[in-house]
Parts: structure tokens; C-alpha cells; sequence
């Protein structure tokens, strides 16, 4: 089998967050160990494959529109569409892009390989989206791109059903990977000479594994395992969520040097009747004690999301939200206009905030942000 594919070239271009990054290393590792050979542009391979994000209609548009292009450009390659497209929109792909040769989701990365076998051996159209619960066979691909820090999962999916968010329904449900497996692999990277790991999960904060080895194991107790072990100068973990989050994970931070004074920590909004319609769990209230908390025993910096635009919201609401940003003055915050995401479940209400309200508001927020940011850069 080696030797059939071994002249095939292979392109991967990575869209949307950290766990895309991760999954097109773990696809990459795949494919160097069946013999295929990774090239760094679209014109010298003779697979294309893009590993997708759903997180917005934009984000959807754009992988879709620009494969569509490389198409036309190149009509005797190979094409395949991965990631949280593929499982989003897996009914309607193959009839958007006719040339397109397979797809698959997230949780079907491991099948990867075999879909392309098929497509060689009968050009047939191979549709991997079946799996919602992602399989962990990630300590048996080793490649890492040639990178300072390393991204590790310890966590898939989601159960958490923000009402804006496609995640839950295209990565699963949330499934903690094995205490065991994710320490084995910080210690097999430190001996590839990598001394600073990223924890992966989509709320890090519900990580619990119920260990033969180590026992009841949630993320405080994993932090405190990373740490420990040699090699490991840096550690640092994404996403956490507000209602997760508790104080004792300040405490924990605050005795262990190795952990990076960087907390991301989403906000979303400064409006409780807007917070409560995203079903995120926590009032601005609490959010604001947990930050008050956080820069107290921790004294880190700290970034967050927010979202604008979302259905409903008035000026009102808005400017909660423009106030706690002044207010809280983040050292960084990523914002984004609301965008409905079908089945998740805002998509059910009306879209009502103009897009021109919803620009004017992206840019109020961006603008604040910027000068925030660099104020804080100068005091520092
Ligand atoms: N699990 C992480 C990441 C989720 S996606 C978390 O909970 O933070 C990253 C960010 O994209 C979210 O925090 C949110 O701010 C934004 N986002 C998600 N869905 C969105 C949507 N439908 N429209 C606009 N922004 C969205
Ligand atoms: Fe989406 Fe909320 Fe889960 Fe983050 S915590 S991935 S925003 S459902
Ligand atoms: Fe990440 Fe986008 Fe999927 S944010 S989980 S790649 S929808």
C-alpha cells in the first residue's frame, strides 16, 4: 500500500481555532506514516484538503468559495473538505461543490486515510461524518509541527449548548481523554525538546477522568500533574468558562510558577438578560468577582470574547456590555458579530440587529479595545 501512494503529494490548509490546528497535525501524522509526502503549496499537491471552521456563516463561506476556486484552477487533483463544515454541512457539500472527492468530521479524522484509498482505488464520492463521539488514538501520532509550544487536548466536544454555538453539534458531546494519555504524551514531547504546552478543551474547566492510576481526576488536580512533570518550563490552558471557573483555580495558579499569567476567560456580554438568552450559566456579576479574583491572587493578564449583535440586543444592552470593557480594561479581547448558526438554538430567534448596528457596534468595541490594549502595554 505504501509504495501506491507514495509519489502523492498531500496540501493541508487549517482554518478556524487551536483544535483544527491540532486535528490537521494529528491528520499530517496519518499521512506520514502511510508514505504520502506533505508539500506547503496547493499547485505542487495532488490532494487538497482543507480542514474547516463552522464557528460563523463567514468563517463556512469562505472555505467553501475559495475551494471552489482552487477547483476551477486545478481540475484533475483530489479534494477533500474536513473538519466542522463537513459535519455541519455534510448533506449539502457534494451538491455545492460537485469536484469535491470526500469529506470528513472531526470525530472521523482517524478514517481519513482510508477515504482517500477509496477515492484513488474507485473515485467514488466517500462521506466519513458518521461519528459525533471522537475516538482517542492521538498518543499513536507523534508528528508536531516544528513549533515552541505544543497543543494538547484534553478534552472533545462540548456539552455545554451556548445558544449562539454550532460546536456542540458538530465536535459532540464532552468526553475527557484519559489521564494517563495526556500525561504520557507532555512527557514524550519534552523529549522531543518541547518545554511549553497549551491544554486543549472547549471548557478546560470540566475536565474529570475517573483514573484506575490516579483516581478522581479533574483539571486542577491534571494542572497540578503537568506541572510536575521535568522538562515542562510552561504551561498554559484555553477555553476556560466563567461558570466553571472557580477561585480555588486561582489559588492553584498562584503556587505554580510554571503556569503562564495569561487566563483567556469569554465574556460574551455585559448584559444579564443577554447572558441569560446565551444560556451561559453566570451573571456580569459573577463574571466581574472572578476577574477581581484572578487579578488578586494571581495579579495575570487576561483576554476574552465577546459577541455583539446578538438577537434582541438594544443599545441599552450594548453599552453594559461597552461599560464592563471599560470597566474590567482587558489586556486583549476578541469580538465578533453575531452570527446565526442553525440548529443551535439562538438561531430560532429572529436575527433583528440590523448588520449596519451590528458594524457600527464591532467597530465601538474595537476601537475602545485597541486603546485599552495599548494603555495597558505602556503602563507595563
Ligand atoms: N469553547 C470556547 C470557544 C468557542 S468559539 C468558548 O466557549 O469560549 C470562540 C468564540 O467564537 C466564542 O467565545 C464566541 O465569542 C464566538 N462565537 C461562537 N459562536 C458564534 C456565533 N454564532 N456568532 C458570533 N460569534 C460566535
Ligand atoms: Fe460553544 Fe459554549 Fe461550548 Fe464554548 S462552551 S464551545 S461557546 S457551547
Ligand atoms: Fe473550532 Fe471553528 Fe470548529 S472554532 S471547534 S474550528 S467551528
Amino acid at each position: 500500500m505504501k509504495q501506491e501512494v507514495a509519489t502523492k503529494k498531500v496540501f493541508i490548509r487549517t482554518l478556524g481555532c487551536q483544535m483544527n490546528f491540532r486535528d490537521s497535525e494529528i491528520v499530517k501524522g496519518l499521512f506520514i506514516k502511510d508514505g504520502y509526502k506533505l508539500v506547503d503549496s496547493e499547485e505542487e499537491a495532488d490532494i487538497i484538503i482543507f480542514n474547516t471552521c463552522s464557528v460563523r456563516q463567514h468563517a463556512e463561506d469562505r472555505a467553501v468559495n475559495n475551494m471552489a476556486l482552487l477547483m476551477k484552477r486545478f481540475d484533475k487533483k483530489i479534494f477533500g473538505l474536513i473538519g466542522c463544515v463537513a459535519q455541519h454541512k455534510k448533506d449539502e457539500l457534494f451538491k455545492r461543490l460537485p469536484k469535491l472527492d470526500f469529506i470528513c468530521g472531526p470525530s472521523n479524522i482517524y478514517d481519513i486515510p482510508v477515504a482517500i484509498k477509496n477515492v484513488l482505488s474507485n473515485r467514488e464520492k466517500i462521506n466519513f461524518t458518521s461519528n459525533i463521539i471522537r475516538e482517542d488514538k492521538e498518543y499513536s501520532v507523534l508528528y508536531r509541527e516544528p513549533k515552541k509550544q505544543a497543543f494538547v487536548n484534553i478534552t472533545y466536544g462540548c456539552n455545554n449548548f451556548c445558544s449562539y454555538c454550532i460546536v456542540p453539534y458538530v465536535r459532540g458531546p464532552l468526553v475527557s481523554r484519559p489521564t494517563e494519555d495526556i500525561l504520557r504524551e507532555v512527557e514524550d514531547l519534552t523529549k522531543q525538546g518541547i518545554k511549553f504546552v497549551i491544554l486543549l478543551g472547549q471548557n478546560v474547566n470540566s475536565y474529570f477522568y475517573n483514573s484506575k492510576k490516579y483516581k478522581k481526576v479533574d483539571f486542577i488536580k491534571l494542572l497540578k500533574f503537568v506541572c510536575s512533570i521535568d522538562g515542562i518550563e510552561k504551561i498554559n490552558f484555553t477555553t476556560n468558562h466563567p461558570k466553571d471557573t472557580k477561585v480555588e483555580l486561582f489559588k492553584t495558579i498562584s503556587k505554580l510558577e510554571k503556569i503562564e499569567r495569561y487566563l483567556h476567560l469569554p465574556m460574551q456580554s455585559g448584559s444579564n438578560r443577554i447572558l441569560k438568552l446565551m444560556n451561559r450559566g453566570y451573571t456580569i456579576e459573577r463574571y466581574k468577582k472572578l476577574v477581581k479574583a484572578y487579578r488578586d491572587i494571581c495579579c495575570g493578564k487576561l483576554s476574552t470574547d465577546i459577541i455583539v449583535g446578538f438577537p434582541t440586543e438594544t443599545d441599552k444592552d450594548f453599552n453594559m456590555t461597552k461599560e464592563a470593557i471599560l470597566e474590567i480594561k482587558f489586556d486583549n479581547a476578541y469580538i465578533f458579530k453575531y452570527s446565526p448558526r442553525p440548529p443551535a438554538e439562538s438561531s430560532k430567534i429572529k436575527d433583528d440587529v440590523p448588520k449596519n448596528v451590528k458594524e457600527e457596534r464591532h467597530k465601538i468595541l474595537l476601537d475602545l479595545q485597541k486603546k485599552i490594549s495599548l494603555s495597558l502595554k505602556c503602563q507595563s
